[in-house]
């Protein structure tokens, strides 16, 4: 796109040069100082725009990496100060990034490299020099030579703005540029923000003590965005829930997790593509997708839940015990964890109902499990199992008829 950029320039009534240059190189970037200023007149403004952008946790981020990312950005720009170190010029400008300004997951080098360069404009600017670092959000970078731009940045725009961040319309930024220079500022911050949802999002992990300094965030940190009610309402499904025994109950808020989750993962509302017992970050969960998953269970319950349901209670399992616990709380939710676990384990059964097989595998688990269980001084009262001494869980498909008195003996005959 240079050359048609150098026309719209030029077409502006400016002339644009191209020169070049490793940046990172700071005797390669003065020789085309040297050479720029040779051919025409002084330089009296510099924009740092170079980046390396590679992406990725720092814990993830190999030594060679970091380099790399450093190297344009800090090291290019430590240079530029570097070669006009002795001059105030009328705008010195670095392009820095949100990611350095208030964080971002997966940006750890990036990140750090841009914060370095609002650090470096405060040095700058402590040396009586001119010195604006623009940590700027996501630009909608609009251009008329490549034709995939635009469907791009449809794209782009959706996934950011569903982080709270639409794309920095192009024209704002400029303005806001223009002011940051006019007013002689040191470290910016511009972004489009949807406050709403990127607070959310943002303070889910901790709080940020920089968000609570910002009105707008402020506000949505007090007030959060109350989802909207489902189609078909908190008290739809209160209605529904009424007519219900506890197993039904337990089934009907699993399978409105699961649809839910299966939704927000783009599965459409096909409930059994979501795993019961699997783990929500197993199945490609993050921020973004536990906050939707949140406002969608809050609109169809009518409760206030917290943005970090998902990562609480981890499974559609125990998410939908907890969405029991709060909506009927006199079930056996209140009880101790081994009866919520075995009201899950009745809610999975009821889900997808075993196979003839497994249904005898598991009543001889459960058999064997109650014999056991009533050896270690189990159920107070003794009632199905009985309390004797057995040693050793009864295999019943497999036991003689010896071992199957005996069994009965025991269970009988409390001595
Ligand atoms: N785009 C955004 O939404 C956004 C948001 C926040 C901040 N920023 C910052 O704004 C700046 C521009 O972003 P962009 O999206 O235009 O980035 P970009 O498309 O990746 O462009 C970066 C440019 O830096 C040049 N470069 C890399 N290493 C260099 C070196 N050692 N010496 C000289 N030039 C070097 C690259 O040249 P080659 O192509 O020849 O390698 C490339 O032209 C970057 O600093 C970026 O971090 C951008």
């Amino acid at each position: 796109g240079a050359p048609q950029l150098a026309a719209a320039i030029e077409e502006l009534g400016a002339e644009a040069v191209f020169a070049a240059c490793d940046i990172a190189d700071r005797d390669a970037l003065a020789a085309v100082v040297r050479q720029v200023e040779a051919d025409g007149p002084p330089v009296t403004a510099v924009v740092h725009a170079a980046a390396h952008i590679e992406l990725g946790m720092l814990a993830d981020t190999t030594a060679g990496a970091l380099s790399e990312i450093c190297r344009a950005k800090v090291l290019g720009a430590e240079n530029l100060d570097a070669v006009f170190a002795e001059r105030d010029l009328d705008a010195f400008v670095l392009f820095s990034s949100i990611a350095g300004f208030w964080g971002s997951g997966d940006h750890g080098a990036y990140a750090a490299a841009n914060a370095h360069l609002d650090t470096l404009a405060e040095r700058r600017r402590a040396r009586g020099l001119r010195a604006s670092s623009v940590a700027w959000g996501i630009w909608d970078a609009a251009n008329d030579w490549d034709e995939r731009n635009t469907e791009m940045r449809a794209l782009k725009n959706e996934k950011s703005s569903r982080h709270g961040l639409p794309l920095l319309d192009a024209e704002q930024a400029f303005t806001a540029l223009r002011r940051i220079i006019d007013h002689d500022e040191t470290v910016v911050a511009v972004a489009d923000v949807d406050w709403d949802r990127f607070v959310a999002l943002f303070t889910m992990a901790r709080e940020s003590v920089l968000l609570t300094e910002v009105p707008e965030a402020a506000r949505a940190l007090e007030s959060p965005e109350e989802p909207a009610a489902g189609p078909d309402g908190a008290d739809g499904l209160a209605r529904r829930l009424d007519g219900l025994s506890r197993p039904e109950q337990a089934h009907l808020l699993l399978e409105l997790v699961r649809a839910q989750a299966a939704a927000v993962l783009g599965h459409g509302p096909q409930a059994e593509a979501v795993d019961p017992g699997r783990a929500f970050r197993e199945m490609g969960f993050d921020s973004l997708t536990a906050v939707e998953l949140r406002n969608r269970l809050a609109s169809a319950t009518g409760l206030k839940l917290p943005a970090t349901l998902v990562f609480d209670h981890p499974s559609p399992l125990e998410l939908a015990a907890r969405l029991r616990a709060l909506l009927l709380p006199d079930d056996d939710s209140a009880h101790p964890l081994a009866l919520l676990r075995l009201g899950d384990f009745e809610a999975a059964l009821a889900a997808s109902p075993p196979d003839p097989a497994t249904r005898q595998q598991l009543a001889r688990r459960l058999q064997g499990l109650l014999w056991s269980w009533s050896e270690e001084g189990g159920p107070a009262d003794g009632a199905a199992a009985g309390q004797g001494d057995a040693t050793a869980p009864v295999d019943v498909a497999s036991a003689s008829a010896d071992e199957l008195f005996d069994l009965i003996d025991r269970g009988l005959d409390p001595s």
